[in-house]
């Protein structure tokens, strides 16, 4: 789509341009919509036939039998998990130990990492996923691999090398004069470049010393718009141990406070089983918390108080984690947070404008990007078309919806891979990078 030249896509739409926490009728549907879009932004979304006497000069495209949402926003994910998904029977810090960390050690070959680029890009995007905020590798040559494939391809992400110095395997750690000078050097190839920004990103505090912690607050003063990310209160082994390793900090969230880095530019993955103090300041802080919901089923790290999150105005939104989780699928991550949360006897009853906003809206503030995560005139346009593949269980159900919110609510259950029909970023359709071999 090039610049000045409007194209009016049909479909089926679905938005929150509000926040469905805080706002009665957040969800925007149109079920037969029109999107106009000129260059990289949208104009204009609403019914097809008005929209249409609008803009009769925009090429018409899409599908008035496809649902379009805004793109998938993964605010935690891990590149080089991908082939870890599914490794069964093992809570986190033994799956690190035995299955994970030595997948992410084989990423020091260059062209394992490079090909393992190209398939964790294509997953995210053949998932509908066009923003995330990635946990790179430990090694720099794979880190760029991740940044030049999601370059090549034209993704969103915001990423960095992953820092350790301790207690994962030797060939996993670093040094903190080693860990500033490298992630300098990426921050000055990287961060602002094409649609990518960097992130600092010590693994977790078990593996990083005082000395490591103390050199990524450095970088982040240095780098005052460069992005910050971990794990916090995953599991209760991790917090036991961190509580050993630090018996100066008060608490999990203590161990990166003291050294800068709890703030506005800081998504925090899981918190799962966090105190009352830490919500009021991550809360006060404006930082984010990215809630993984298939990832905390599935390593059997506990259930996610959303209400007590939200009771504190602590910014949620939703995360894969793969390959702690169970795959890309933000709509699957959707549906678990939704089962996560009717297992609690406090609960936060949601419903289909919650996950919708949760897998896309939410994780767009979380990181900052004020520009994405809704169909809004002014926005990106960053896209997923569904389509239920024909004699699939989703078509089914989807024909005999009764209400535009029970269609969002199927699509969240049923719809996977095989629904996703395109993808675009900035008004460019990425479709030709779904497939491939
Ligand atoms: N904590 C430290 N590393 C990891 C990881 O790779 N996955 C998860 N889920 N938690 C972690
Ligand atoms: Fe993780």
């Amino acid at each position: 789509m090039l610049r000045g030249m409007l194209t009016l896509l049909r479909a089926r739409l679905f938005h929150t341009p509000k926040n469905p926490f805080t706002e009665a009728g957040a969800l925007e549907a149109f079920s037969d919509g029109a999107l106009v879009i000129d260059g990289e932004r949208i104009v204009a979304v609403g019914d097809a036939a008005t929209l249409r006497g609008r803009y009769q000069s925009a090429a018409l495209a899409g599908d008035p039998e496809s649902y379009l949402l805004p793109g998938f926003v993964d605010t935690h994910v891990h590149y080089p998990q991908v082939r870890v998904i599914g490794a069964m029977g093992l809570t986190l810090l033994d799956w690190l130990r035995e299955r994970t960390l030595p997948e992410e050690a084989r990423l020091a070959d260059l062209a394992y990492a490079r090909a393992l680029a190209a398939r964790f890009v294509r997953a995210l995007l053949r998932n509908g996923t066009t923003t995330a905020l990635v946990f790179g590798s430990h090694f720099p040559g794979a880190q760029e691999a991740l940044f030049e494939e999601a370059e090549r391809v034209g993704l969103r992400l915001t990423s960095g090398l992953v820092l350790a110095d301790r207690l994962l395997r030797p060939e996993l750690h670093t040094d903190p004069e080693t860990a500033y000078r490298t992630c300098e050097t990426l921050i000055s190839r990287w961060h602002g470049r094409s649609r990518l920004r960097y992130a600092l990103t010590p693994r977790f505090a078990l593996s990083c010393s005082d000395a490591l912690l103390e050199v990524t607050g450095a970088l982040l003063r240095a780098y005052p718009d460069v992005w910050f990310q971990t794990h916090l209160n995953e599991s209760r082994d991790e917090i036991r141990t961190v509580a050993e390793l630090f018996p100066w900090a008060e608490d999990y969230l203590a161990t990166y406070e003291r050294f800068g880095l709890v703030g506005a530019r800081s998504v925090f993955a899981h918190n799962v089983h966090v105190r009352e103090g830490e919500l009021r300041r991550l809360a006060a802080a404006g930082s984010a918390v990215a809630h993984c919901p298939s990832s905390n089923m599935f390593i059997g790290s506990g259930l996610f108080s959303l209400r007590r999150h939200l009771a504190c105005g602590v910014r949620v939104a939703l995360g894969s984690d793969v390959g702690g989780g169970t795959g890309f699928s933000l709509l699957k991550e959707g549906l678990m947070a939704y089962q996560g949360q009717m297992l609690q006897p406090d609960g936060v009853p949601l419903g289909p404008a919650h996950l919708l906003y949760l897998a896309t809206r939410a994780g767009a503030l979380a990181l900052g990007q004020e520009a994405l995560g809704d169909l809004s005139p002014g926005r990106q346009a960053d896209l997923v078309l569904l389509k239920p593949p024909p004699g699939s269980t989703l078509e089914e159900v989807l024909r005999h919806s009764p209400s535009p919110e029970a269609s969002l609510g199927a699509l969240f259950t049923l719809a996977r891979e095989e629904s996703v029909r395109d993808v675009w970023v900035a008004g460019v359709s990425l479709r030709a990078h779904l497939a491939g071999g």
